[in-house]
């Protein structure tokens, strides 16, 4: 077989004195042997790259013969068996027959049937012509030599008696390259000191890097986490430290009480708030996951709250209705990570309490899952993500609340904000956060942001001179505009393309994210 350095030879030469390879089939090496397929693309390629050749592929039918359709070639067609085996002067009888060719009697004999080769007379075959021309075997024998048959009609009947079957032949027409030569220039591989030192660099031709390789199969952040990830480092610059956010079941109290929200209202229904149900295991007869929590460490926290749901302090009047511990007992899937929240600035009164009355200002951020028992639909899942800031210092204002916010989404490529007046149970004032969108043409919001009330710090113990700003927005907003979705479903839940997942870029929250996330509409979920 010729080496590859042979059939490299044989192109370019060919290419040189016959100008161009219209088909590398009629290539031959020097002993006439035609060269193999692989062979050749192998070559083709390698010229190619150094823009030596260039070539086209030639697409051709190739007819071979079944291992049936080369018995017929050797010993004729079953139909020429048929007539053989007839006696000219006895004939033969069926029986005899079969006896003889086995299956091929019964295959033989309808089509010698109808050319009007052999006919029965009570019930012994015999011959109705004296030879035979077995065109069934001609037939074959053209397409074992030449790959196909004259007539199209007979390859396809052939192909139907499964005589003959097609195949795809590959072939190339080769031209010069731009580079074309008849020697092959070495190509460096690696770039050396000594080729840098000795200039040689400048002339030498480099080969091409071949990066071709299976992309490595490893985790996949999914996009959640990469938005995430920005928001983090936007709070983690701006000096905030991140809020523990890992317990999804939270109990009522830290969700809606210690958050001075009455037990009467509507969140706290099990239209908008997934309750949970107790877990009895028979084998053991114990609750294992229990519906309620009654594990108060400070009950003096708790009747503080009681007090100030039911007859005011620190200012206020309170709801004036009978609080029941029954009900903060209740737990839930949190609703929002302001639960989180409500419990480090408790602990910030602890901790102040503890140094002596010494207040430490705080600044916490949350980006964590949070649970409503909401209709699902193309913008809206019952589990979503929200990221969530608190400021804690003395005497902060609502203008504090306002210039921060401006430094926040500025740092997300949001330049302009407006305020508009609004309510929460836990902040007063209130404010929902809007952008304006010079697309669409109007104000879209943002966000929700608050100084939490008096009620609700007061009774944990903090100073009324301790301030506490805090806002909140969703994550699943900016992401889908960040990655062109448009469906919720195709971001989270089983609908999710697992190559999403896998292609999908890095993440930066840069000016034009800014003017894309104010594009759509709120994005506080
Ligand atoms: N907890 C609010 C929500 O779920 C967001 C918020 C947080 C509002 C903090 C004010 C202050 O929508």
């Amino acid at each position: 077989m010729a080496s590859s350095e042979e059939i490299q030879t044989l192109i370019l030469t060919t290419l040189d004195t016959q100008g161009n390879i219209e088909n590398t089939d009629s290539l031959r090496t020097a002993d006439g042997a035609p060269i193999p397929y692989l062979a050749v693309v192998g070559v083709l390629n390698s010229l190619a790259s150094k823009q030596m050749v260039t070539y086209t592929t030639i697409e051709k039918d190739h007819y071979s013969l079944t291992a049936e359709g080369n018995e017929i070639a050797d010993s004729g067609s079953h139909e020429a068996k048929v007539f053989n085996a007839v006696d000219p002067k006895q004939g033969i009888t069926i029986a005899e027959l079969t006896n003889l060719l086995g299956p091929s009697a019964k295959i033989g004999q309808g089509k010698a049937f109808k050319n009007k080769w052999i006919k029965k007379e009570s019930d012994i075959l015999i011959r109705e012509v004296t030879s035979i021309v077995d065109l069934t075997q001609q037939d074959v024998l053209e397409i074992r030599e030449t790959g196909t048959h004259s007539n199209p009609a007979t390859l396809k009947d052939l192909q139907s008696r499964k005589h003959v079957e097609k195949a795809k032949l590959i072939s190339y027409s080769v031209s010069k390259g731009p580079k074309f030569s008849l020697t092959i220039e070495k190509q460096a591989t690696d770039l050396t000191a000594d080729m840098l030192a000795n200039g040689s660099w400048r002339t030498l031709t480099f080969k091409k890097y071949n990066f071709a390789g299976n992309p490595p199969q490893g985790g996949h952040l999914h996009p959640l986490m990469k938005v995430r990830e920005e928001f983090r480092k936007i709070f983690f610059e701006l000096g905030f430290e991140e809020m523990p956010t890992n317990k999804y079941v939270e109990s009522s109290f830290w969700n809606f009480d210690a958050l001075f929200q009455p037990q009467q209202h509507p969140a706290r229904d099990a239209h908008d708030t997934f309750f949970l149900l107790a877990h009895l295991t028979l084998e053991h007869l114990v609750h294992v996951d229990p519906a309620t929590s009654s594990n108060f460490s400070d009950m003096e926290y708790v009747n503080r709250v009681k007090e100030v749901h039911s007859h005011g302090g620190y200012g206020s009047i309170g709801y004036g209705y009978d609080w029941k511990i029954e009900e903060a007992e209740k737990l839930i899937l949190r609703t929002h990570t302001t639960s989180v929240s409500s419990n480090m600035l408790y602990r910030l009164a602890q901790e102040t309490k503890a140094n002596g009355g010494v207040f430490r200002p705080a600044k916490f951020f949350s980006i964590d899952r949070v649970y409503r028992n909401e209709t699902v639909d193309a913008t809206h899942l019952a589990e979503f993500h929200q990221v969530e800031g608190v400021i804690a210092d003395k005497n902060l204002t609502l203008g504090d609340l306002i210039g921060f916010m401006q430094v926040f989404f500025e740092k997300m490529g949001i330049p302009s904000i407006k305020f508009k007046p609004a309510f929460n149970p836990y902040t007063e004032p209130s404010m929902e956060i809007f952008s304006w969108h010079p697309g669409l043409e109007k104000w879209v919001e943002l966000g929700n942001s608050g100084m939490f009330r008096p009620e609700m710090l007061g009774a944990m113990g903090l100073d009324p001179d301790v301030r506490v700003i805090a806002w909140g927005l969703g994550l699943e907003r900016p992401t889908m505009i960040k990655y062109g979705l448009d469906n919720i479903r195709e971001l989270l839940g089983h609908k999710v393309d697992l190559d999403m997942i896998q292609s999908n870029s890095a993440c930066r929250l840069d000016k034009k994210m800014g003017k894309e996330l104010v594009g759509r509409d709120a994005v506080i979920a």
